[in-house]
């Protein structure tokens, strides 16, 4: 293992015979690259390399993409943990950089990309969040391609933290996004709905964490998505609501993109495989499963897996978020549910789940698996088709896929560094064996082999996927 930073001359590698399975098709195919890059695709290269692997057997993806992180942010644990990304086979993260108050937006990304520099075990991007939403802060949003930056986060929920904008402030965001090929996205839930029923169930008593969910209905979702349309289609700017969790918001999206409108969203690996039930679970267990939005009945799980078949939904996110000091940190909402902080871990687990619950049970094709997973996320972000694709050109990110291996998930094998998985006993079949990220591989059977560090920014572009739409009008 050459380090490819310190080696001098050209780092050559072929992957023969694998199957290469990209968003479109699939086909058995020898991949050549060099210095990090695909060079050739083709069957029986004649090219010479360094590395030989042989593939026979396997399955080659692009390296995941995952664009909804927290590393540092929401009590997170820091990019030192992106080793769970490189282990579960995503070696792009596209993470949260919430602005500090008082702060421009700009400086929020650049902080949080020099705590990621020499530190990420894999590539690196980042998203905006407003947490100072006045008129001098929209129109940073202007600099935010500058940086590198073409998706920008509004909370419709967290009334009375920083994080909360009004819909007066989301719309003037908008309305500025629309003008430099900024994505906007919402967390959409109603936040005053939650407040109410927040204090109405601890002044009956309820203080278990099973709460979060009943003082988060469904309807808060649903409202806060057709307003955040709403105020999208007003300012004429493209939307992309991050974590749905809720089959009515689904459809507002799908019923709004059908009638015209850059509306699209994205969903989450726990809102696919995990109900509400997991909040119920007795001795403060149900805390392990708090998330915002919280985790819905199997109702919605069904919607959302035919979201993600058909279409209706674009990408399947983690929204990871390994809480520094994992259950104990839970426990800060012991006797009030409202304190649980949110969050869970999952960059580690998201291919393994999103295959053996989709792929394996045949609720999606595994061309569908590579678009939620990789190639989708790339476009939406703005980073297609340098990642999220397997073709001449494109950075030699690759999983190469043991479809045969069986296993379970248990958090010893976990490297998020907290005490806990959402995903803990589920049976997974099939497993990254070895992860490549720009020609160097860096993990190998679920074990990242490193070093740590060498994760690099990319930079995203404006105008990215969900402005398509408007090249067509
Ligand atoms: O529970 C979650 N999702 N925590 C992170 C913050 C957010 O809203 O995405
Ligand atoms: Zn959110
Ligand atoms: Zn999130």
């Amino acid at each position: 293992n050459v380090p490819f930073l310190e080696k001098e001359g050209t780092m050559r590698t072929l992957i023969r015979n694998g199957t290469v399975v990209t968003s479109v098709n699939e086909y058995e195919a020898d991949i050549y690259i060099e210095d990090g890059i695909i060079k050739e695709i083709g069957k029986n290269t004649s090219r010479d390399a360094e590395e030989i692997i042989h593939a026979e057997g396997k399955l080659i993806f692009p390296g995941g993409v995952d664009e909804h992180e927290h590393y540092g942010s929401f009590g997170g644990r820091l990019f030192e943990t992106t080793d769970a990304a490189a282990a579960g086979g995503t070696t792009t993260i596209v993470d949260f950089a919430p602005q500090e108050k008082g702060v421009p937006l700009i400086d929020a990304i650049k902080k949080q990309a020099a705590k990621a520099q020499g530190t990420a075990c894999v590539d690196f991007a980042f998203h905006g969040i407003i947490m100072d939403p006045k008129e001098s802060v929209f129109e940073e949003i202007a600099q935010l391609p500058e940086v590198g930056v073409s998706t920008l986060k509004l909370f419709m929920a967290y009334k009375g933290t920083d994080f909360y904008s009004d819909d007066e402030s989301i719309l003037k965001a908008m309305m500025k996004a629309r003008e430099c090929g900024v994505t906007m996205m919402v967390h959409a839930e109603n936040a005053d709905i939650i407040n109410v029923l927040q204090k109405k169930y601890l002044a009956e008593g309820h203080t278990e964490p099973v709460y979060h969910y009943y003082s988060r209905p469904p309807v808060a979702e649903e409202e806060a998505t057709k307003r955040a349309i709403a105020l999208a289609r007003t300012a004429d700017c493209p939307l992309y609501v991050v974590h749905v969790s809720v089959k009515e918001a689904m459809e507002a999206i799908r019923e709004a993109y059908t009638q015209g409108y850059p509306v699209f969203g994205e969903t989450c690996t726990h809102y696919l495989t995990l109900t509400t039930e997991y909040l119920a679970k007795p001795d403060f267990e149900g805390a392990k499963y708090v998330c915002a939005p919280p985790l819905r009945p199997q109702k919605h799980v069904d919607a959302l897996w035919e979201a993600v078949q058909k279409g209706w939904l674009q990408a399947v996110g983690s929204d990871h978020c390994a809480l520094e000091g994992g259950f104990e940190t839970k426990k800060r909402g012991l006797g009030d549910f409202t304190k649980i902080p949110n969050g869970c871990p999952g960059v580690q687990d998201r291919l393994a789940m999103l295959w053996t619950e989709g792929v394996c049970k045949g609720r999606i094709t595994r061309q569908k698996f590579i678009e939620l997973f990789a190639t989708m996320p790339a476009k939406v972000v703005g980073l297609y088709p340098q990642k999220g694709e397997i073709a001449a050109g494109s950075d030699a990110d690759l999983v190469i896929f043991d479809p045969d291996y069986e296993g379970v998930i248990r958090n010893e094998d976990s490297l998020h560094g907290i005490d806990y998985s959402p995903f803990e006993g589920f049976p997974v079949k099939g497993r990254p064996e070895q992860v490549y990220l720009r020609g160097k591989k860096i993990a190998e059977n679920g074990r990242f082999i490193g070093p740590k560090g060498e994760g690099k920014w990319q930079k995203c572009r404006p105008y990215a996927m969900c402005y398509d739409y408007f090249s067509l009008n």
